[in-house]
C-alpha cells in the first residue's frame, strides 16, 4: 500500500540513488558538470501507466517516492488516452530539465521554501538560474456558489503574501463577466449543466484563466502560489485543469473545497450575492430567485472531492462549515501544509482586536532605538487611560452584541411569541434582559497581550488579571537592532553611513548586524504563531507592542504591501481597532488626547 511519509525526508545513499535511477530510467547530471550519462539509456520513459502520470508523481515533494513505485490504482478506461498524453513521471526530487529524447533532471527543492534572508537553498553546480528551483503551488478552489470560496481565498492570499510567498487570486467569475466572448445573458440558464454549449463556454473561460495563472507563475520571479477561484464543482472540469497543469513539471496542486451545510449562513450568503456584480440594478426578489436556480443547477451536477482525487493521489482539503470540520487528504507539500494549518484555525466570531504601541518611554524622548526603558509619567498616564478606554469599549461592544442577539431572537420567534412565553415582556423587561445579556458578555474573556519589554508591560499595569486574561509574550518584543541597540538614528547615520543607507534602501530585508540583530522578515516569521493564535481565538483582545511589530500585525490585518509596510506611520498613543467581518473588516483609529486624558476617534 502506498503510504506517503509525513516526516522530513531522509537523504538517500548513493546506492539508493543508483537503484532509483535504474528503476526509473533517469539521467542525472554528471557530478563534474560534464554531460549527463544514462545508466540504462536503452529503456524508454514514455510508457508509464496513466495513474503514474499525474502531477504528483512528476514532482512529489516527498522523497519516499524515490524508492517506491508510483501508485497503481486502477484507472477508468475513458481517461486513459488523455492521461497518457501527459509527460512521463519523474519520481522523487528530480525535475525534468530538457525535452530531449534522453531527458536531463535537476535536483528539486523540497520542504521549506526559499525566503530571502531566512531560508536559502544551496544550488547544485549544474543549477541553471534561468530555471526556478522552487516548486510553485496552484490551489484549485471547489464548491457550490455562495460557499464562501472567495472569502477564503482572499484571506489565504493575505496570509501567504504576508509570509512573503507571493500569491495571486485568479477569479473566473470576473473573467466570465468581462470577457467579450461571454454571452450577454448570464442568468441561471447559462449555468444549466445539461446545456453543452454553455458548459463549453464556461469551461473555456476557466481554462483561459488557468493559462493566465500559469503564465504568472512561470514568469513572475517571486510568484509562488496562484489560486484558481471558481466552482470547479465537477470531475470533468477538475480533470481539464489538472491535465493542463500536469504539463508543468514544477507546479504542485492543492484542491480546496468549501462546503456549507448551515442554512442560516447560506441564506445570508445568498443575500450578499445580490449586492455583487452579477445582480447590479436587478430587482432583489427577481435576483434572489435567479440565484437560487443557478445554485440548483450547480447542485444537479455537483461532484464533491473524493474517490476520483484519491485514485490519482492528489492533495486535497475540505473545509466544512468554516473549518468546523476539516478533511485533509495526502497533504505533503510545505506550502499546502501551511495553507491547511492556517485554514483550520480561522473563525468568523464577531470581536474587537485593539492594537497599540506602548506608552511613551524615556528612550522615546531621546529617539533611542531598542533597549528596555521604562515609561515616562506621560506614558504611565496613557496606560491608565487605555485601561479606562478599553473597559468602556468592551461594554459598548457587549451591549451591541446583546442587542443583536435580542433582535435575532425576536426575528426568530416574533414579538407575539415572546409575549406569549412571558407576558411581562414589555419594553422595560426587554431592556432589562438586554442589560443582563450585555453584562454577561462584557465579563466574558478579553485577552491582553504585551511584549516582555518593560515599556510594554508597564503600559498594561492598570489592567487587572481579575478582569482580563493578561499574557506577556516574547514574540511581541521589538525588532532587535543587534549592535545598534540604544543608539539614535542620527548616531547610526554618522558612525555607520553605509549601514544606514542599506537599511533605508531595503528596510524589509535589512538585518541589523551584531548579536541577535533582526530584520523585518525575521520579525514576521517569529510572529507567525501569534497570527495563527489571533485567527484561532474567538474573544476580543488588546495587543500592546512596539513600532515594527505593530506595523507587521497591521500589515497582516489590513493587507499592506511589503513595500509600504515598513514605512507606515504608526505613532505612539494611537489605538487601532480592527473588527473582522464575515465579508471584509472594519477599522477605527483612536488618538490619546493628553489635555483631556481621554481618547478621540480620528
Ligand atoms: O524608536 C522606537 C522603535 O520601536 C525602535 O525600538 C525600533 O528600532 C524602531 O522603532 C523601528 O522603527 P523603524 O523600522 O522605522 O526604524
Amino acid at each position: 500500500m502506498d503510504r506517503r511519509r509525513k516526516t522530513l525526508p531522509v537523504i538517500k545513499t548513493d546506492a539508493d540513488i543508483e537503484r532509483m535511477v535504474e528503476e526509473h530510467n533517469l539521467i542525472l547530471p554528471g557530478a563534474n558538470g560534464q554531460s549527463p550519462v544514462s545508466p540504462s539509456s536503452s529503456r524508454t520513459t514514455s510508457t508509464r501507466t496513466a495513474s503514474s502520470t499525474n502531477q504528483l508523481s512528476q514532482s512529489p515533494p516527498d522523497d519516499s517516492s524515490l524508492v517506491r513505485p508510483s501508485p497503481s490504482k486502477p484507472v477508468r478506461p475513458k481517461e486513459t488516452t488523455a492521461s497518457l498524453l501527459l509527460p512521463p513521471a519523474v519520481p522523487g526530487r528530480w525535475i525534468r530539465l530538457a525535452e530531449e529524447e534522453k531527458p536531463v533532471f535537476q535536483r528539486h527543492s523540497v520542504g521549506l521554501t526559499e525566503i530571502p534572508g531566512v531560508v536559502r537553498t544551496l544550488k547544485p553546480p549544474t543549477y541553471n538560474p534561468e530555471r526556478q528551483l522552487e516548486t510553485r503551488l496552484v490551489i484549485i478552489m471547489v464548491g457550490l456558489p455562495a460557499r464562501g470560496k472567495s472569502y477564503i481565498v482572499k484571506k489565504l492570499r493575505r496570509y501567504l503574501n504576508w509570509l512573503q510567498y507571493e500569491t495571486k487570486v485568479f477569479n473566473v467569475g470576473n473573467t466570465r463577466r468581462t470577457q467579450k466572448a461571454s454571452p450577454s445573458d448570464q442568468s441561471a440558464k447559462f449555468f444549466d449543466p445539461d446545456n453543452n454549449e454553455m458548459k463549453k463556454i464556461r469551461d473555456d473561460i476557466a481554462m483561459d484563466v488557468l493559462e493566465h495563472l500559469i503564465e504568472w507563475l512561470k514568469k513572475g520571479k517571486q510568484s509562488r502560489v496562484a489560486i484558481h477561484d471558481a466552482t470547479n464543482s465537477t470531475i470533468s472540469r477538475r480533470q481539464l485543469l489538472i491535465e493542463r497543469l500536469s504539463n508543468e513539471p514544477k507546479i504542485k496542486i492543492l484542491l480546496l473545497e468549501s462546503i456549507c451545510t448551515d442554512q442560516t449562513v447560506l441564506e445570508r450568503n445568498f443575500r450578499l450575492k445580490l449586492l455583487g456584480p452579477d445582480y447590479k440594478n436587478i430587482d432583489p426578489v427577481q435576483a434572489l430567485e435567479d440565484f437560487r436556480s443557478r445554485v440548483a443547477n450547480y447542485e444537479r451536477a455537483y461532484e464533491p472531492l473524493g474517490d476520483w482525487e484519491e485514485e490519482r493521489d492528489l492533495e486535497y482539503c475540505k473545509l466544512i462549515n468554516v473549518g468546523k470540520k476539516v478533511v485533509a487528504y495526502n497533504i505533503s507539500g510545505y506550502l499546502s501544509g501551511q495553507c491547511v494549518f492556517y485554514l483550520m484555525n480561522f473563525n468568523l466570531s464577531d470581536r474587537q482586536i485593539f492594537v497599540t504601541r506602548h506608552g511613551q518611554s524615556t528612550d522615546n524622548l531621546d529617539d533611542r532605538i531598542g533597549g528596555d526603558a521604562s515609561l515616562t509619567p506621560l506614558g504611565r498616564r496613557f496606560g491608565k487611560a487605555l485601561e479606562r478606554f478599553i473597559s468602556q469599549q468592551r461594554k459598548s461592544f457587549a451591549m451591541s452584541m446583546a442587542r443583536r442577539k435580542q433582535e435575532q431572537l425576536e426575528d426568530a420567534y416574533g414579538f407575539d411569541k415572546l409575549d406569549l412565553l412571558d407576558p411581562s415582556h414589555d419594553g422595560e423587561a426587554r431592556e432589562e434582559l438586554l442589560n443582563k445579556t450585555a453584562e454577561a458578555l462584557s465579563s466574558s474573556q478579553f485577552t491582553v497581550w504585551t511584549s516582555m519589554l518593560k515599556r510594554s508591560m508597564e503600559t498594561a499595569a492598570s489592567f487587572s488579571p481579575e478582569d482580563y486574561d493578561i499574557k506577556h509574550i516574547r514574540y511581541l518584543n521589538e525588532i532587535n537592532s543587534g549592535g545598534r541597540e540604544c543608539m539614535t538614528y542620527e548616531e547610526i547615520q554618522r558612525l555607520y553611513p553605509q549601514e544606514f543607507k542599506a537599511r533605508q534602501e531595503n528596510k524589509l530585508y535589512y538585518r541589523y548586524p551584531g548579536m541577535g540583530g533582526e530584520s523585518y522578515i525575521d520579525v514576521i516569521h517569529r510572529l507567525q504563531p501569534l497570527i495563527i493564535e489571533l485567527e484561532r481565538m474567538t474573544q476580543s483582545c488588546l495587543i500592546i507592542t512596539h513600532r515594527v511589530v505593530l506595523r507587521i500585525i497591521l500589515g497582516y490585518l489590513l493587507d499592506w504591501s511589503r513595500e509600504e509596510m515598513p514605512h507606515m506611520l504608526v505613532p505612539i498613543h494611537t489605538v487601532y481597532e480592527y473588527r473582522p467581518k464575515p465579508y471584509g473588516s472594519e477599522l477605527k483609529k483612536w488618538r490619546y488626547v493628553e489635555e483631556k486624558d481621554t481618547f478621540e476617534e480620528f
